[in-house]
């Protein structure tokens, strides 16, 4: 492909190369069965597949719209290969499966999405792999590196919490200890930051969130440079995990939108955090783009840009009254899943699931994902709801 900037990439990556009448984006492939002329020509397209050929040779090897969203997700993420996964979170499951043996060490960062540590303590320690949790520092991460730490996990910023880290730094760590580094990059959408580009070997999304950007797909990717294919080609092979090509017509189509609706999260909830943080019952917002955020010069080094998802908490006398101000909001709804279009509040305790630094805010805090409706709504109805708990207290 020609070099372009990156709002030109987003609209042609992994579209149809032209000659002949083509719809704009690939149409959606389905198939289990593939037919072949011969048996010859079978034999050799799996020869193929087996040397990490994107080659179609069977549904659950991916079909030219599942190559077609690897391209472009692939150009997004300036990586050398992606992978395809049912979830984000299947997309961690493979990253985590396919680089931790039995008698490796891991380290996870500890504000890492929180079903991980799940798969970690149910699944990867009963069979010999060592799980360290990391404050996310590059401190944090030489306090429990090993020389047998075969993978280091990282989310920037931290789930629920905001915390940067700083890539880079990991990196070089990983580089000098022979670890590889993994990021998820949910939060910037692939967008906002290039961790393959600082050095990190994979970066993980779950395209559930923005790429597909309309609540109603589940979808993970997993890109990755140099050496870090190879096993993660065979785990996911082995286990025969793939996502189905009408979810991947839909990312797609989300990527040809992706830069316009992230500019608009951004400006919104900056709107918002910035409204938050002036207010008399609010004791603090965790969003990394607001100035006195704690991480905010190694965002300002390392990502383009701010996306629609961060936290507040309201000052201390109210913040027993977080669920019943999230439950008198009227334009946000409750529910998990961000990176939609719409907006939503959650309560969030991160105290409880922290490992290796005690959490030092306070017990509840409260998480918003900014969608695309008009601004002033939105801060009039926190306004309101400020006004409903202020008469509880
Ligand atoms: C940062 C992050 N990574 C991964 C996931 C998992 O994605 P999915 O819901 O597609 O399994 C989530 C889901 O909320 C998330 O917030």
């Amino acid at each position: 492909m020609k070099t372009m900037r990156e709002k030109t990439l987003l609209v042609q990556s992994g579209r149809p190369a032209g000659g002949i009448p083509h719809s704009v984006n690939p149409p959606v492939v389905r198939a289990s069965t593939v037919l072949f002329p011969t048996v010859e020509a079978m034999q050799e397209t799996r020869r193929r597949r087996e040397t990490g050929e994107q080659v179609f040779s069977y549904g659950v090897r991916g079909t030219p719209t599942t190559h077609a969203l690897e391209d472009a997700v692939t150009a997004l993420e300036q990586g050398e290969r992606t992978l395809i996964y049912p979830s984000g979170l299947a997309a961690l499951s493979a990253v985590l499966l396919s680089h931790a043996r039995p008698s490796d060490h891991i380290a996870v960062i500890d504000t890492v999405y929180p079903p991980v540590r799940q798969l970690c303590s149910s699944y990867l320690v009963p069979r010999g792999v060592e799980v360290s949790y990391f404050a996310p520092s590059p401190e944090g991460l030489m306090a429990v590196l090993r020389p047998h730490t075969s993978l280091i996990l990282a989310e920037t910023p931290g789930s629920g919490t905001f915390e940067v880290v700083d890539i880079p730094a990991l990196a070089a760590i990983a580089q000098k200890n022979g670890s590889r580094l993994a990021v998820d990059n949910t939060w910037a959408a692939g967008f906002f930051l290039k961790p393959l580009t600082q050095g990190a070997d994979i970066s993980i999304q779950a395209a559930t969130k923005y790429i597909c950007g309309h609540s109603d797909t589940m979808l993970g990717t997993v890109t990755v440079r140099g050496d870090a294919f190879t096993p993660l080609f065979e785990t996911t092979t082995m286990l025969g995990l793939c996502a189905s090509p009408t979810d991947c017509y839909d990312a797609l189509k989300g990527l040809r939108t992706l830069e316009v609706r992230l500019r608009r999260h951004e400006q919104s909830a900056l709107q918002v955090a910035g409204w938050l943080a002036r207010h008399a019952d609010v004791s603090e917002v965790y969003h990394p783009a607001l100035a006195d955020s704690p991480g905010h010069s190694i965002w300002r080094r390392d990502f383009t840009g701010s996306s629609g998802l961060f936290a507040f908490a309201l000052s201390l006398q109210l913040v027993e009254h977080s669920a019943a101000f999230v439950n008198a909001l009227a334009h946000f709804g409750i529910g998990a899943s961000w990176g939609g279009f719409e907006s939503l509040a959650l309560p969030v305790k991160p105290g409880s699931i922290r490992a290796a630094a005690p959490w030092a805010g306070p017990g509840t805090i409260i998480r918003l994902h900014i969608g695309l409706e008009d601004t002033q709504d939105l801060i009039e109805d926190l306004d309101q709801a400020f006004s409903h708990i202020g008469a509880l207290a």
